[in-house]
C-alpha cells in the first residue's frame, strides 16, 4: 500500500514511525513532514491546506491511503475533495467536513451531545442577535465563566474568567471579531471542576476500537501554570482511571457518540478524540476532536502492538467490529522539548545536537528541519522524548535524563510531567 500522511508534528512522526513498520506499507509519504518523518518515509513539500496539490500528488504517486493528522484540512473538507473525481478510490483516515464540525464548531458539538444525551456542561449558544440572553445566562452561572469561540481559533478560543463584568466584556469582544469569524458565535458553558483525561477511538462510522487513553499537560509552566500550549507532555495509561470510570466512559460517552455518528449518517472513518473531565467520578465531555492529539499520539502509538495499517484497512472497509487492538501493558511518557519563548515569540533555525545518540527513548520530531546533514529547530514544539517503562514515574525520569542530553539554544521542557497523579 502507498500511504500519504498529512501534517508535520510529533503526531505525524509517531504515525509515520508506526506505519513504516507494517508489512502492508510499500511507499510512505509525508506532506510536509519534518526531519523525523524523513527517516520513516519521503517528505513531500506540500502545505496541509493545499488540497489540490495533495490530490495531484496522490494520483501521480498511486497513493492508496490518505491519513490526515491535523484538524484544519479536515474542517476545510480534504476528505470530501478526495471523495470525488479521480481520487475517489483513495481510502481516507479522517472524517468529512460535516462530521469534522464535532471539532470545528463547538455549537455543533454541543447540539450533538444534547441530542444523544451525552454528559457535558450546560451551555447556551450566543450570536449578536441574542446577546441579552447571553448576559442573562452568565448571571445565572457561578464563576468562573467559560466562553468559547464556536470555530477553530488555534487553541486560543476558550476564555475562563472569574469576573462577571469581564465575562460580559469578553463576550461582547468575541462577538465583535476578537477571534475573527471563529467567534461570530460563542458558546457559554457552565464551568466543570475535576480532572481531565483523553480517550481515543478509531471508527468506521458504525463500530469502533478504543486506543490507549492519555493525559496531557497543556500549560507551559511547572505545576500547570502559565500560558496554554499545544501540549508539553503526556502519560499513558492514566493511573486514576479505574474499571468503574472506564465503564462509565464507554457506556455514557463512547457508545452514544458512535451511535450518534451512525444515526446522523456521518462520513466518519477516522479518530474520535474525547476530551473528558471526571467530575466527582462522573465523566463528562469537554470537547471532541476529529483527529489524534499531539503529544498524546507520542504516548499512544508506541503502546499499540497491533499493526496500525491493518486497523486502518479494517476501518476503511467497515470491518472494525471484529478488529483487535493489542496494547503494551507498560506505561509511556513523553516530555516535549520546546523553543525558548514558546508559546509566545521564539526563534527558529537553532542547531539540534545529541538526539541521534539517545537509545533508551524514542525521539519524535515536531518543529524540526534537516538542512544538509544537520537538524535545526523549525517550530515551537521541537522534540517529544518518549519512554516506555513498567513504572510511569521511571518513564518520565528517563525521558528527562535524555532531554538533558539533547541540546539546542533556548531549549525548555517541563520536569513535572505526571506530577499530579
Ligand atoms: P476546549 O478547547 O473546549 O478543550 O477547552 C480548552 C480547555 O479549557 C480544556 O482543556 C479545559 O481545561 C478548559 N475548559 C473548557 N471547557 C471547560 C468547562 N466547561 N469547564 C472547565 N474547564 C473547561
Ligand atoms: N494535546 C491536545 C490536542 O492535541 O488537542
Amino acid at each position: 500500500m502507498n500511504i500519504l500522511i498529512v501534517g508535520s508534528g510529533g503526531r505525524e512522526h509517531a504515525l509515520a514511525w508506526k506505519i513504516a513498520q507494517s508489512d502492508h506499507c510499500k511507499n510512505l509519504y509525508i506532506a510536509p513532514g519534518n526531519a523525523g518523518t524523513g527517516l520513516c518515509g519521503t517528505n513531500v513539500d506540500i502545505d496541509i491546506l493545499d488540497i489540490g496539490n495533495l490530490r495531484q500528488f496522490s494520483l501521480e504517486n498511486r497513493v492508496d491511503l490518505l491519513v490526515v493528522g491535523p484538524e484544519a484540512p479536515l474542517v476545510e473538507g480534504i476528505t470530501d475533495s478526495f471523495r470525488i473525481g479521480d481520487t475517489k478510490h483513495i481510502n481516507i483516515i479522517g472524517p468529512s467536513a460535516y462530521a469534522a464540525q464535532l471539532e470545528g464548531s463547538k455549537a455543533f458539538a454541543k447540539k450533538f451531545m444534547q441530542k444523544y444525551d451525552i454528559p457535558t456542561a450546560a451551555y447556551l449558544e450566543i450570536s449578536r442577535d441574542n446577546i441579552s440572553s447571553g448576559i442573562k445566562f452568565l448571571e445565572e452561572l457561578k464563576p468562573p465563566y467559560v466562553l468559547k469561540a464556536d470555530g477553530l481559533a488555534a487553541g486560543k478560543g476558550v476564555l475562563i474568567l472569574d469576573d462577571l463584568t469581564e465575562a460580559n466584556a469578553q463576550l461582547n469582544d468575541m462577538l465583535n471579531g476578537k477571534f475573527g469569524k471563529a467567534s461570530e458565535i460563542v458558546v457559554i458553558e457552565e464551568f466543570l471542576s475535576g480532572i481531565e483525561f483523553s480517550v481515543f477511538a478509531l471508527t468506521d462510522g458504525k463500530s469502533y476500537v478504543l486506543l490507549p487513553e492519555a493525559k496531557d499537560y497543556k500549560r507551559i509552566g511547572e505545576g500547570d501554570t502559565g500560558l496554554n500550549t499545544g501540549g508539553m507532555g503526556a502519560i499513558s495509561p492514566v493511573p486514576f482511571i479505574d474499571d468503574l470510570l472506564w465503564k462509565k466512559v464507554v457506556q455514557s460517552i463512547v457508545e452514544p457518540t458512535i451511535k450518534g455518528i451512525a444515526a446522523e449518517k456521518m462520513d466518519y472513518t477516522g479518530f474520535v478524540f474525547f476530551g473528558l473531565i471526571s467530575v466527582g467520578g462522573e465523566p463528562m465531555v469537554i470537547e471532541y476532536n476529529c483527529r489524534l492529539g499531539d503529544p498524546e499520539t507520542e504516548v499512544i502509538i508506541p503502546r499499540i502492538k497491533s499493526d496500525l495499517l491493518q486497523l486502518f484497512r479494517d476501518a476503511v472497509s467497515g470491518n472494525l467490529k471484529d478488529a483487535k487492538m493489542e496494547v503494551d501493558s507498560r506505561s509511556a511518557s513523553t516530555v516535549m522539548m520546546v523553543s525558548g519563548g514558546y508559546p509566545g515569540d521564539f526563534d527558529k533555525g537553532k542547531l539540534i545536537n545529541g538526539s541521534e545518540k539517545i537509545k533508551s527513548s524514542l525521539i519524535f520530531h515536531g518543529g524540526t528541519k534537516k538542512t544538509g546533514k544537520e537538524i535545526y529547530t523549525n517550530g515551537g514544539r521541537v522534540l517529544a522524548v518518549t519512554t516506555l517503562n513498567d513504572d510511569y514515574r521511571k518513564a518520565v525520569r528517563i525521558s528527562l535524563s535524555n532531554a538533558d542530553k539533547i541540546h539546542f539554544e533556548g531549549k525548555y521542557y517541563r520536569h513535572d510531567i505526571g506530577f499530579d497523579l
